[in-house]
């Protein structure tokens, strides 16, 4: 526990701070040297890009606050897949969207209308991937999460394609997560705490009903579920037992529920056996993890100060930058 604090503290003061000569200093990595800090306003081709989107995501907050976590998930779906091109944003029969995986993916339509207005206001000038991690991270931070700073300057990918979609299921296994982390240059700690991101929004039975009922086809639940839990739970999500039997959402986080707010009370869940995806409570059965998982369920700051670091190394995979790719003009259509 002392080794992680200290590491914590010693990476997140460039985190969080504003100044980007620390920031570049302690948590740069080589994709990230490519992006700017406050690239519009430095370049001057459109001062105000940063208020405008603000003022956007915080009007659409007022009336739903779940876009937190649907943007936060549309990032990820994002980033992990070909980089953050914003290639999940382009339509057509092959594209990224139509992956089964991407199912239920929403804000797409919030993403429109700011880049609607940046496109009055500075025409062709800010990308759909720049856009996409700014309305990211203030919706978060309207929930309860670090404003931590977006580096810009980001490209809009040419090609969005189905069949690269690897994202994993939800009923992922932790090992195979932890791989598929671990190709994206992203460390244990940045898993752990990004899977904190399941402090909010919604997920469906279908992938948690195996666990509930028939664990690894064992026909039972499995042992990391806490029994009372698994009460309330198996009500909500009954067994499967007929084709197109409903798949009804739930909360991945019901503390936080409808609210949508951005806590630690997911970690405090994972110790006492109720998160709801089994990837998540398996964060108890690694010794790192578990480690990392009471630290940040004690101090709701040091889950705030590393998820500000791990979203910047989030959204610096594979970025376009220069000549690279395009700036769309339409966040769903190549131009
Ligand atoms: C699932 O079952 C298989 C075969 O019975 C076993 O090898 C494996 O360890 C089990 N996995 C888990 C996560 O319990
Ligand atoms: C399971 O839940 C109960 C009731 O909320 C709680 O008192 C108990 O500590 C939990 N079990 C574990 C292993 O944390």
């Amino acid at each position: 526990m002392v080794m992680i604090h200290f590491f914590l503290a010693a990476v997140m003061v460039g985190a969080i701070s504003l100044c980007p000569e620390t920031a570049e200093a302690a948590v740069m990595g080589p994709s990230m040297q490519k992006l700017t800090w406050h690239y519009y306003k430095v370049y001057n081709t459109c001062e105000n890009a940063e208020n405008f989107v603000r003022h956007q995501v915080e009007k659409f907050y007022k009336s739903d606050k779940s876009i937190a976590p649907k943007l936060l998930r549309l990032l990820y779906s994002d980033c992990f897949v070909t980089g953050c091109d914003a290639s999940i944003l382009l339509e057509g029969p092959n594209s990224e969207r139509m992956a089964p995986q991407n199912r239920g993916l929403g804000a797409f339509v919030i993403i429109d209308k700011i880049k609607i207005v940046l496109e009055q206001r500075c025409p062709g000038v800010v990308s759909c991937a720049d856009i996409l991690n700014l309305a990211t991270r203030d919706a978060v931070h309207k929930a309860g999460a670090p404003s931590y700073p977006v580096f810009t300057g980001r490209r809009d990918g040419l090609t969005s394609d189905k069949q690269t979609v690897d994202l994993p299921s939800p009923s992922i296994s932790w090992d195979t997560a932890m791989a598929y982390f671990k190709s994206r240059g992203l460390s244990v700690l940045d898993m752990a705490t990004l899977l904190g991101s399941h402090s909010m929004g919604k997920t469906h039975c279908s992938y948690v009903v195996d666990r509930l009922h028939n664990f690894n086809k064992t026909g039972k639940p499995s042992s990391t579920i806490n029994k009372s839990f698994l009460t309330e739970m198996a009500k909500q999500c009954p067994p499967r037992t007929r084709k197109g039997q409903t798949d009804p959402l739930v909360y991945l986080n019901p503390d936080s529920g409808s609210e949508h707010s951005f806590s630690s009370s997911f970690y405090s869940r994972v110790l006492s056996q109720k998160s709801v995806l089994e990837v998540d409570q398996q964060l108890l059965y690694n010794d790192d993890t578990k480690q990392i998982s009471e630290e940040f369920s004690e101090s709701f700051e040091d889950f705030r100060k590393s998820f500000a670091l791990s979203m910047s190394k989030m959204g610096a995979i594979n970025v376009l930058t220069k000549n690279e790719g395009e700036i769309r003009r339409d966040c769903r259509r190549r131009n």
